[in-house]
């Protein structure tokens, strides 16, 4: 597995912020966005001052604030900061500036910024659900999607003041997600068009009474980023996740679900008409032979004995039966430590054998690496025994990644 560290370092991002109560949580994003590596250039609207100072946007960003076309005029900000992103996010993006970007109109520095920048562009909308809704509105974002901006949909939830309904800026942890996976998919396009793709996320929970469960430590975000990235690259996707504690991705098609055996008929049903299947969970092995209906008391000394059975191993089912028919491409993960005798490359051929599945996605998980981390390193094995594939240590996006381009090969034929 590669050395860490050797990374490229991080795009330039431009942060447009536009005049709406939901300015404040564009803060959050900019952390998120500097803590991940970019050196970003916040850009607010005139209005977006009024609900956040450019002192605020200056101490988070470590550099000046630029709101005017006025100033530095000699350097001729807009088209500087305009070429020199990677990517221009714009959040909150109100419907005025939908509408601006819409119609290219530029009167202020984001709405320049907006015509001269030739990188992908993100926008996080927020607004009244009217607003939204409106039909001025919509067809001005239809006409900035059908251009190749990325307009997120709005959450659901408590606006402004009393009312409710969509319209609220999508969680400061999806636009980054979205922002880092329009960064990584650079040249890959929409090669994942007119497809439909499952993938399982998180750790399922066996319920041993009322109150309590057997469970693991599986944060699902493996699952996440691979379910943003077929988003990204064109797909359906059916996300069936078991207690992810993370935003729902805007655009995935989510099932919730709490046992193995209930991971095991969500997976089935959505696989049903899927060409790829990806298993990014990881579902409890054993259930409770029985399950207690009443909390299980202390009964003098001494604990109750538990008696387990076997889960349903859902990769195996997935891979005899293709429920999606001969040519569904079914995905597993194995996390292994190596045991002193066997190391982790012969743990993992033998567990791809053993499943029966395409592709098994290898996380060396000894020496307490990966678990619990942002990032993340692997290797990609096939069933044919190809040379594997590395995948160097980044964030879970690449390796969501380097996972759909295995998968594209082979629904290619390739
Ligand atoms: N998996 C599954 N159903 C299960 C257990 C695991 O579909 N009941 C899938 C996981 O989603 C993953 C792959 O199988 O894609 C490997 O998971 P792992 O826990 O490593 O497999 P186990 O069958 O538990 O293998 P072992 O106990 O031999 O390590």
């Amino acid at each position: 597995m590669s050395e860490p560290g050797l990374r490229a370092p991080a795009p330039r991002v431009v942060l447009g912020v536009a005049g709406g109560i939901a300015a404040y949580k564009g803060c959050e994003l900019l952390r998120g966005l500097t803590e991940s590596g970019h050196d970003v250039t916040v850009v607010p609207t005139a209005s977006a001052l009024e609900f956040v100072g450019a002192p605020t946007w200056a101490a988070l960003s470590g550099k000046p604030v630029a709101a005017d076309v006025w100033a530095s005029v000699h350097e001729v900000p807009h088209v500087r900061i305009g070429r020199e992103a990677g990517l221009l996010v714009v959040a909150p993006a109100t419907a005025d500036i939908l509408a601006k970007a819409a119609h290219g109109l530029a009167d202020d520095l984001l709405t320049n910024t907006l015509l001269t920048a030739r990188c992908p562009v993100l926008m996080a909308p927020a607004m009244h659900t009217e607003m939204w809704e409106h039909p001025a509105t919509r067809a001005n974002v239809a006409t900035l999607r059908e251009r190749g901006v990325h307009v997120l949909d709005p959450d659901s939830g408590r606006l402004t003041g009393a009312d409710t309904g969509r319209g609220r800026l999508p969680h400061p942890d999806a636009i980054l997600e979205a922002a880092r996976d329009l960064l990584l998919r650079g040249e890959r396009g929409t090669d994942l068009a007119g497809r439909h793709v499952v993938v399982s996320a998180g750790g399922t929970r066996e319920a041993l009474d009322p109150v309590r469960f057997l469970g693991n430590r599986s944060s699902g975000r493996q699952g996440q980023a691979l379910a943003v990235a077929a988003l990204g690259r064109g797909a359906r996707v059916t996300l069936v996740r078991a207690h992810v504690d993370l935003p729902t991705p805007a655009g995935v098609t989510v099932v919730e679900v709490d046992s193995t055996a209930d991971l095991r008929d969500a997976v089935l049903a959505a696989a049903s008409d899927a060409d790829a299947v990806v298993m990014a969970a990881a579902p409890a092995d054993f259930t409770p032979a029985a399950r207690s209906e009443t909390k299980i008391k202390k009964t003098g000394d001494g604990a109750p004995a538990l008696e387990l059975v076997q889960t349903p191993d859902v990769l195996r089912e997935l891979s005899a039966t293709r429920p999606g028919g001969p040519d569904q491409v079914v995905v597993g993960f194995a996390a292994e430590t190596g045991d002193g005798d066997t190391d982790v490359l012969t743990l993992a051929t033998d567990k791809l054998r053993r499943k029966g599945c395409d592709l098994l996605v290898l996380n060396d998980v000894g020496d307490g690496r990966v678990f619990g981390r942002p990032d993340t390193e692997a290797v990609v094995l096939d069933a044919e025994g190809s040379e594997p594939t590395p995948v160097p240590a980044g964030p879970k996006g690449v390796l969501a990644h380097a996972v759909w381009d295995a998968v594209t090969r082979r629904l290619a034929g390739s």
